[in-house]
């Protein structure tokens, strides 16, 4: 037995394990965020396919039986490749879950126009994971999507307030809602965008729904452990957290405070390449 794991590339996936443990406190979790190598965003396939399996590895072997990928880039660019190459090799059971499918599975629930768009990282909209996954449950929604290189550089600098970031904000906001009159909701499909909602909401208009991913992702969890006792049953639940990061400690701790909403304690990791 042993805790969850929780992965991303860096703080982002904080937004999301903020909503996990709100709702399934009872649990004990291990946050890995890969900070020495963020950002996965302007990566390619095989880069992030290496980093995010290194990292997974590192969390197995903290006991962790079942690992959720808090990063959308990391879930488009390496979950099916480690579900089904790397997971059947694994003594025991070993689980890895991701963010587009809890996204996906429910996006036809907010839109009426059926005109739906994304806002992600560059590896992200490249993959096509969204378009694909959606298309799976809705067929009859379109999905218009738009890369912002630039949003997750800001957001780990903590240039939430700068001129520089309402100006890439509202240009990327624009290219999308130029691509049709009809989008009525947009997601935030980076597990970093949740700090920048105020000024995403700011520069959209008001009729349009925004959505953040974070509590999706707590109840498809929820969801998947009711409905998988052999996994549920290896999770054990002491209600203590650890977090770790692949770079400094001490970095982690004073940045981590403004995605998670409080203070936090950290170690670092060692990967091949820190
Ligand atoms: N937080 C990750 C995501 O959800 C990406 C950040 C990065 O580019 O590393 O896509």
């Amino acid at each position: 037995m042993g805790p969850i794991g929780i992965f991303d590339s860096g703080y982002g996936g904080l937004t999301v394990f903020r909503e996990i443990i709100r709702k399934l406190p009872q649990y004990d979790y291990v946050y890995l965020g890969d900070n020495a190598r963020v950002p996965y965003g302007t990566r390619s396939f095989e880069t992030v396919y290496a980093y995010t399996r290194e990292c997974v590895e590192k969390l197995f072997e903290m006991d962790c039986h079942l690992v959720v990928l808090a990063c959308n880039t990391a879930s488009a660019k390496a979950l099916r490749t480690i579900q089904q190459r790397d997971l059947p090799k694994q003594p025991g059971v070993r689980k890895v879950l991701g963010v587009i499918r809890p996204t996906t599975e429910v996006i036809g629930r907010h839109t009426d126009t059926r005109h739906v768009g994304i806002l992600a990282t560059p590896g992200t909209v490249k993959s096509m994971s969204y378009p694909i996954e959606i298309r799976k449950f809705y067929p009859d929604i379109a999905v218009f999507q738009q890369a912002c290189p630039m949003w997750v550089p800001l957001v780990e600098n903590a240039e939430l307030d700068s001129p520089g970031t309402a100006y890439f904000v509202e240009r990327e906001i624009n290219l999308l809602l130029r691509q049709s009159t009809h989008i009525d909701t947009v997601v935030l499909a980076c597990t970093h965008y949740p700090l920048l909602y105020p000024l995403v909401r700011h520069f959209l208009p008001q009729h349009i729904r925004l959505l953040s991913q974070g509590e999706l992702v707590a109840d498809s969890l929820a969801d998947y452990l009711t409905h998988h006792p052999e996994v549920e049953s290896l999770c054990t639940k002491g209600r203590q957290t650890r977090f770790y990061t692949t770079d400094n400690a001490t970095d982690f701790e004073e940045k981590a405070e403004r995605f998670y909403g409080q203070p936090i304690k950290a170690a670092k990791v060692k990967t091949l390449l820190t």
